[in-house]
């Protein structure tokens, strides 16, 4: 029932048998009815099975999409399915910790953690928006000049900011707690609001320990280091404060401060996109199970094509997040025109080395491990400026406007960008070699987007994009 007989095989003949070495998995289990998605993984021994059930399968579900060759499986499924977890991050000891993830949703949609009273991470990363916030460029406290990605499937990135200037992703939420123009608080501040509440403090010492004693001499109210915006920030009393406290404080406040990041990852590392047609094809197409193969419309399946060939994107769009999580320039002209004024990258590794919470900083549970690592080879490059991190293209349809200010406020849009390149502007170091025009028809451009459609699925389980019980 597993195996189909050998004969079989023969009669095909080795050209084909060659075409399916990078796809050894298929037709194993053609024969079997389709798996459902608790299903244990397949035998990895089970011999491969032959093409011609594959692209009978292929044709009956898509006739008018081509059959595809060893090598487009073997593209497609470097793609998805996307696993059922992220990979584990060493340098958050509590990354994987159901207790800090509680506490984490709890933070997430605390509005009380901003100095106004009225942001929280939600307020921007909004979950009935696909945790995106809908508008070209963000405002919290203030108006800031990027756009908000969304923050589904966030732990599979390798970088985290537009401009990669967070190597973690604990790292990443303590930014904007403390920028002026988002959340405007600081971390002593925001160990104060956690003291204060009951549910709060019982959640971060049963997964971290006590609170760092806030009423003792030395602590004072409010403080945080000086940030690289806005200019005045060293007048910032809050700045003066904390450069007037001793070290041995500002440690141990910036370790507990560190724990609040860490909670934060716990419960964004839940927020994993359930399946979408794209990943049921891709399924399909891993296990052998010709049927499921209809996941994907004939348009959605011609796109798919163009989108591991000709079109290239999988150039930059690859791995399960279909993002390489590197950085580039695709020439995107600055909202509201003129010259390029954002740095991206280049500005990014600056402050990716200057920062403190880093996976190779004192705050990190992996500070000599493969993460820190990396990012101490990063290397600081000219090339680098006005790139920026490829976005994830999982839930896309649902995460409109597009690019790093939102300037493209439909698929479309970005489409006759990739495929036109007209108005685009690239910085004076530019050694991007990948990006020509593409000069696609409009039925193709329709098919790429039906394949971009076909990588939106179900959201994350409810009860993570709800807002928590108050308790
Ligand atoms: C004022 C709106 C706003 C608020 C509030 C906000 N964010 Fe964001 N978030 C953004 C924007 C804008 C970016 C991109 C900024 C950049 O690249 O410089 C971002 C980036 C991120 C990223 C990186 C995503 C990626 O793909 O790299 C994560 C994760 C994230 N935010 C989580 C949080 C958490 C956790 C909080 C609460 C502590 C928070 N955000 C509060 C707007 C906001
Ligand atoms: C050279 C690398 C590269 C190639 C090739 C490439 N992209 Fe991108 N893509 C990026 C980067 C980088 C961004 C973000 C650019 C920015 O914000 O300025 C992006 C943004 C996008 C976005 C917007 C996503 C969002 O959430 O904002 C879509 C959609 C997209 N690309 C689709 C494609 C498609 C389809 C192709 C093939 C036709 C393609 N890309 C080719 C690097 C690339």
């Amino acid at each position: 029932m597993r195996a189909r007989p050998r004969h079989r095989f023969r009669r095909l003949g080795l050209p084909l048998l060659l075409v399916l070495t990078g796809a050894a998995f298929v037709g194993a289990r053609l024969a079997a009815p389709p798996r459902d998605a608790g299903a244990p993984p397949r035998d990895p021994g089970a011999p491969p099975g032959t093409s011609g059930d594959v692209r009978a399968g292929i044709g009956a579900a898509a006739l008018e999409a081509p059959p595809l060759t060893g090598e487009e499986i073997r593209r497609i499924l470097s793609l998805g399915p996307l696993p059922d977890v992220p990979p584990p991050d060493p340098t958050n000891r509590v990354a994987d910790d159901p207790r800090a993830a509680t506490l984490g949703h709890r933070l997430f949609f605390e509005r009380a953690l901003s100095q106004t009273g009225t942001v929280s991470c939600a307020f921007c990363h909004d979950p009935s928006m696909a945790f995106t916030d809908g508008v070209a460029v963000a405002a919290g406290i203030g108006g800031l000049d990027r756009h908000t990605p969304t923050v589904q499937n966030v732990a599979w990135h390798r970088w985290f900011f537009w401009d990669g200037r967070a190597d973690t992703l604990w790292g990443q939420a303590l930014d904007p707690l403390e920028d002026p123009l988002e959340h405007g608080f600081d971390r002593i501040s925001v160990l104060r609001v956690v003291r204060d509440d009951p549910v709060l403090r019982g959640n971060y010492e049963e997964v971290f320990g006590p609170l760092p004693d806030l009423d003792r001499p030395g602590i004072p109210r409010a403080a945080r280091p000086k940030r690289p915006k806005p200019a005045g920030d060293h007048r910032d009393p809050r700045v003066i404060a904390w450069d007037a406290m001793a070290a041995d404080d500002r440690r141990e406040i910036s370790a507990a401060y560190a724990n609040i990041g860490k909670a934060l990852a716990a419960y964004q590392r839940r927020l994993r996109s359930g399946e979408s047609p794209f990943d049921r094809f891709a399924r399909a197409l891993r296990d052998g199970d010709a049927a499921g193969l209809s996941a994907l419309s004939p348009a959605a399946r011609r796109g798919l094509a163009l989108f591991i060939g000709d079109a290239g994107c999988r150039n930059c769009h690859s791995g399960v997040l279909l993002s390489d999580s590197e950085f580039h320039s695709t020439g995107v002209p600055p909202l509201g025109g003129g010259p390029l004024r954002d740095p991206g990258r280049f500005r990014g590794v600056e402050r990716l080395r200057a920062g403190e919470f880093t996976a190779s900083g004192p705050f990190s549970d992996d500070p000599d491990g493969p993460r820190a690592a990396l990012s101490r080879g990063v290397v600081h490059d000219p090339s680098l400026w006005g790139a920026f991190r490829t976005p994830s293209l999982r839930g896309v349809a649902g995460t409109a406007p597009y690019m790093h200010e939102g300037q493209f406020e439909t698929l479309r849009e970005v489409l006759r960008h990739y495929n036109t390149l007209e108005g685009a502007v690239l910085p004076s170091h530019h050694q991007e070699t990948v990006l020509r025009p593409l000069h696609l028809t409009d039925d193709r451009l329709e098919d790429l987007i039906a394949f971009l459609e076909s990588l939106t699925g179900e959201p994350p389980p409810a009860a993570w994009r709800e807002a928590p019980d108050p308790e």
